[in-house]
C-alpha cells in the first residue's frame, strides 16, 4: 500500500511490481498453490537476498533491520586488504627488479671480488624474519634499533652491513633527509623487502649493494669514508677472526659505529630464547655457527667512546653509538 496522497510511493509499487511479474511470468504455475508458492519465494529473495544498487547494494532487510553498516563494512574491507596486498606484490617485484639490476651493477664493477661467504643464505628467512622477531621479542628489535637514531641524525653518508629486510632504514631516511646510505647486503629477497618500504625519492638516495661484506676488503672500497657504520643483528653472522679483519678495515674510514645485538646471557630462560632464534635461522639460513662475539669491549679496548648505551627485553638487546677516537 502507498502512502496516502503520495503519489510517488503508489509508483514505486507499481514499478515493484513490474519486476515480481518478470520474475513470476518465468515459471508455469498450474495450481493456484503453486503460484502461491513462487510469490512467497519472489517476496523472500526480493527482501532478505538481492542486492539493491540504491540501498549501496545491500539487501532491503539488511537497510531496514540496520545491518547495512556490517555488511557493507565487511565487503570494503576485504576490498582494501586485496588492494594493499596488490600493492605490496607490485612495490616487491618493482624492488626485485632493482636489486638484481644492482646486483648485476655490483658483480661488474667488482669482479675481483670473491665471497666465501654464501649470497642469498637469508632468502628462506626474508618473509617471515620481521614476523619471528615480533613474535619473540614484542617490539624490542625496532625499539633498540630506533633508539639510536638520533645519534646518526647529522650524518651525511652512512653505510648499513646486514640491514635485513630494512624496517629501520626507512626511518632512518625520513629523520635525516640529506643522508645517503650504502646498503650492503648478502640477501637479495631481504633487499627487496627494504626497497619495497622506501618511496621513488627515497630509492634514489640508498646505493644497494648484494654483496656480503667482504666487497668492503676490496681495493676498489677501502678509499671509501663514511660518517658512519651501522650493524643491527648482524655482527653474529660472522667469526671472530672475520670481524676483527672487518673492525681493522673499517676503523681508518668511519667515525662512528652503531651497533644492536644480542647480549650473551647467562639466564637460562634467555639463553634458550636466543639459541631457539638462532636455530630458526639455522634451519632457513646456511649460516648454521651464529655466535655472539664481545665486538663492544673490542671496540672500548681500542679507545671507542659508547655513547646511548642502553638495553632492551630485559637485557637480552644491548644498542649503543660508539665514536672513534680522535686521530
Ligand atoms: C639477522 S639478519 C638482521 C637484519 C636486520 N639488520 C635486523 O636487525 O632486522 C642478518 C642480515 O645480514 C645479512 N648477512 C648475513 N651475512 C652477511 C654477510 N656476510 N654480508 C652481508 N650481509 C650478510 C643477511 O642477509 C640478513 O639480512
Amino acid at each position: 500500500m502507498g502512502a496516502p496522497y503520495d503519489l510517488q510511493t503508489q509508483g514505486k509499487i507499481e514499478r515493484y511490481h513490474q519486476t515480481m511479474k518478470n520474475a513470476i511470468k518465468l515459471h508455469h504455475d498450474f495450481f493456484l498453490w503453486e503460484l502461491e508458492a513462487s510469490l512467497q519465494d519472489f517476496v523472500a529473495y526480493y527482501n532478505d537476498e538481492r542486492h539493491h544498487e540504491v540501498l549501496d547494494n545491500v539487501s532491503p532487510a539488511d537497510a531496514y533491520f540496520g545491518w547495512k553498516y556490517t555488511v557493507v563494512s565487511e565487503p570494503k574491507k576485504i576490498k582494501k586488504r586485496t588492494m594493499r596486498k596488490r600493492q605490496k606484490e607490485y612495490l616487491a617485484t618493482k624492488a626485485a627488479q632493482v636489486a638484481i639490476k644492482n646486483c648485476l651493477l655490483a658483480g661488474r664493477s667488482d669482479s675481483m671480488y670473491r665471497s666465501s661467504h654464501p649470497l642469498n643464505g637469508f632468502d628462506a628467512l626474508a618473509p617471515l624474519y620481521d614476523h619471528l622477531a615480533r613474535w619473540v621479542f614484542g617490539g624490542a628489535i625496532l625499539r633498540a634499533q630506533r633508539s639510536q637514531l638520533q645519534t646518526l641524525e647529522e650524518s651525511k653518508n652512512l653505510l648499513f652491513i646486514g640491514g635485513g629486510s630494512g624496517e629501520v632504514l626507512a626511518e632512518l631516511l625520513r629523520s635525516s633527509p640529506e643522508l645517503k646510505v650504502t646498503y650492503i647486503d648478502a640477501s637479495s629477497a631481504m633487499i627487496a623487502r627494504a626497497q619495497a618500504r622506501l618511496s621513488p625519492p627515497e630509492l634514489q638516495r640508498v646505493t644497494w649493494v648484494h654483496a656480503t661484506h667482504e666487497i668492503l676488503l676490496e681495493p676498489s672500497h677501502t678509499q671509501q669514508r663514511y660518517d658512519g657504520v651501522l650493524t643491527y643483528f648482524f655482527l653474529d653472522c660472522l667469526r671472530p677472526d672475520e670481524l676483527l679483519t672487518l673492525i681493522d678495515a673499517l676503523e681508518p674510514r668511519i667515525r662512528r659505529w652503531s651497533l644492536v645485538d644480542f647480549v650473551p646471557q647467562t639466564r637460562w630462560w634467555a639463553r634458550h630464547l636466543i639459541t631457539f632464534m638462532y636455530l630458526c635461522s639455522a634451519l632457513t639460513t646456511d649460516l648454521p655457527n651464529r655466535r655472539l662475539s664481545p665486538v663492544p669491549d673490542w671496540l672500548k679496548e681500542r679507545g671507542w667512546r659508547a655513547t646511548r648505551e642502553s638495553s632492551f627485553a630485559r637485557g637480552l638487546i644491548s644498542a649503543a653509538t660508539f665514536e672513534r677516537p680522535p686521530d
